[in-house]
Order: C-alpha cells, then structure tokens, then sequence
C-alpha cells in the first residue's frame, strides 16, 4: 500500500514538473516575436485581412527593411508594433511587453518608454510652432526630465544625427530631410529600445532619402537601437543588413547583406535571398515561378539529397533519382 502511494506521488511529481517546464515560447530570444498575426479590417460589410497569420522574429540591435507592395500590410503590421492597434488575432511580443495583454495604461508607457516612431509625412512628426530642439525636449519635458539634461540631450542627439545647425529652427524653416533627422531625435529623446519609422523617407528625392537613411543606421550602429522601416523602396536594401518582403499580409521573404572576405582579404557585400519557411512549414512561391510552370492548386513535392523539388500536377512523375522520403518507421530505426 505505501509502495503504490509513493509510486503515485512521484508521478504526480513527475506530472507537476513536467507542466511547469513549459515548451519554449516561439521566438523567446528574439526582441520581437510576432506569431501568427491577423488583422482583419471590417468596413461597410467588407473584411479586409490585412494580416493574414504574420510570422516575423526581429533581434535586439538588429536594423530591418520591411518592404512590399501598397496594401501588402507594411503599415498594419507597424500600427501594431508601435501600440497603436491591436491585432485580431495572433501574439506579439515587443522586450517583455505582450502587445495582446496591455492595459490602456500600460499601451501609454509602452508607447513612451519602449518605441519611438517616425512617419511618412513630415507634418505629423514635429511640433510646427516649436523649434528643432524644443522639439526633442518636449516628450522629456512630459516625463519629467530637468530641463538642464532635456537641454543636452536634444543639442547631443541633433549632432549625432547632423542637424546641429538646425536646432532653433522651426519645422517651417528646414527641408524635408532635416525635418525626418529631427524626427528622428524626438523619436529617441526617451531612449526608446525600439525604433520604428514608416515611410520615413516617401516624401523625399533620392539624395534626402540616403541621409535620412544613414541616420537611421547610425542610431542603430551607435546607439544600439532595433530599427525597423518600411518602405516600398527596393534601394533601402542596400542600406540595412537584413530585407523582410511583405506578401498579402504574411512575410515571404528575406535578403541578407553579408560582408564577405575572399582569400586575398578584399570584402565585398553579398546578398541573398531567402524564401520564409513558416512554422508549419509552408513557404510562399514567387508568382514568377508559379507562372513559368504553371503551379496552381496541387504540385508534387519529392525530398532530394540536399534540396526539396517542386513539380506540376500536371508532370509525368518525378524522376527515379529522387531520394525517398523516409517513412516513420525508418526515421526512427
Ligand atoms: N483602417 C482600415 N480600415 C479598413 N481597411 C484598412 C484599414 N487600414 C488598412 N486597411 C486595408 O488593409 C490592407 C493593408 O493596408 P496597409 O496600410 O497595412 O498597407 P501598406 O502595405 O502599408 O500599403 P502602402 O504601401 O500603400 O502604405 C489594405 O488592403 C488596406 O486597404
Ligand atoms: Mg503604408
């Protein structure tokens, strides 16, 4: 009798500890883990899925393009990060604040001490009536910060992005790239973690366009802030290391810039691309692919030695060179 209620009770044992070692949360490493993100606008009867299950881990100190085509949901998903919108449906997780779970109060400081956000149009970010450095100093002001460190802090982060010059003047008397630098202090005045920028640069010309850019990366190589921008401009790739695609509402795939050092020691930057594997294992075809061999509803799939081959429905069957696909029994043994 005793034996059998010990037996029991290191089961239960057993059981507990095993509940408590819960399985790793999906992306608990990364800065910020979206899984499975849905945003469905309702509007006049209509649903639009602006987000259609978005898998997407970005690491703290990491600088990220978010790219896609107008309405692929480059904006929803920011709204979301930035605390602005709550998605449908999905988890996000920006350090340790779980975007679905806050509190209209928790939302407010999130917003204040975690993220810094830029906008597309150069109105919405700056204060007209307030001067470039009163700019900066007035979320510090908000949060209660002596006005003698608001003072160094705003003229410290003007140099830093290069406007230094610009720091008593009012948004109406400076270009539209020295307006988006500034916004871009007064985004990181409260030492945010995070920085996010939406079309920061879509009201620019070209040559405006890479010095807004090269401060953005100077904010993420020398301060250690996470930026992530979206844009719709292919070229921001050249400047981050790390290009996400934004396809109907779900990522679909990656370029990474390397730098690459040859035998002789001379670097060169590499890009690749890489199709995003989701978590249950489906990948999106580029539409190119699918049009040049007509893929539509079904496609064969065969495991090779190092590769996985698509076919038409349509083809004869794969060739015989085709490594099998291991059964249970053999993957096992
Ligand atoms: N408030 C809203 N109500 C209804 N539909 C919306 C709303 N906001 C966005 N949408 C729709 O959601 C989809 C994604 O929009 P989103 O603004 O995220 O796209 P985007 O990638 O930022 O496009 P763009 O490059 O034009 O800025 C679009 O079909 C858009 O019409
Ligand atoms: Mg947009």
């Amino acid at each position: 009798m005793s034996s059998t209620q010990t037996d029991d009770l290191d089961t239960l044992e057993t059981l507990e500890s095993r509940a408590r070692q819960r399985p790793e949360e999906f992306g608990h490493n990364a800065l910020i883990a979206c899984d499975n993100l849905v945003r469905i606008y309702q509007s006049e009867g209509i649903e639009v899925q602006a987000l259609q299950g978005l898998d997407l881990l970005i690491e703290a100190g990491e600088e990220v393009a978010i790219i896609g085509a107008s309405g692929s949901g480059k904006s929803t998903l920011l709204s979301v990060l930035s605390g602005l919108d709550v998605p449908t449906a999905g988890r996000v997780r920006v350090g340790p604040w779980d975007l679905m779970a806050m509190t209209a109060r928790q939302r407010v400081e999130y917003r204040r001490t975690m993220v810094g956000f830029v906008w597309q149009q150069t109105a919405r970010n700056l204060m007209p009536y307030l001067e470039a450095a009163e700019n900066i100093e007035l979320p510090l002001a908000m949060a209660g910060v002596g006005r003698r460190a608001r003072k160094a802090r705003a003229s410290e982060l003007l140099a830093m992005l290069g406007v230094g010059y610009c720091a008593e003047r009012r948004p109406s008397q400076m270009s539209g790239g020295e307006q988006q630098r500034v916004a871009i202090g007064v985004a990181l005045a409260a030492s945010p973690q995070v920085l996010f920028a939406d079309e920061p640069t879509g009201q620019l010309d070209t040559a405006t366009s890479v010095e807004v850019l090269e401060s953005l990366r100077s904010v993420n190589r020398e301060l250690g802030v996470t930026v992530v921008v979206v844009t719709h401009d292919p070229s921001v790739s050249e400047h981050v290391q790390r290009t996400v695609s934004i396809r109907d509402g779900r990522t679909s795939s990656e370029v990474l810039r390397r730098t690459h050092t040859d035998e002789h020691g001379d670097e060169s930057v590499v890009a690749e691309e890489y199709a995003v594997l989701d978590r249950a294992g489906r990948v999106q075809l580029p539409r190119e692919y699918r049009e040049v061999l007509e893929l539509s509803d079904r496609v064969r799939l065969a495991l090779e030695q190092s590769h996985v081959a698509i076919w038409p429905d349509r083809s004869p069957s794969p060739a015989p060179r085709q490594a099998p696909v291991p059964t249970q029994a053999e993957e096992s043994s």
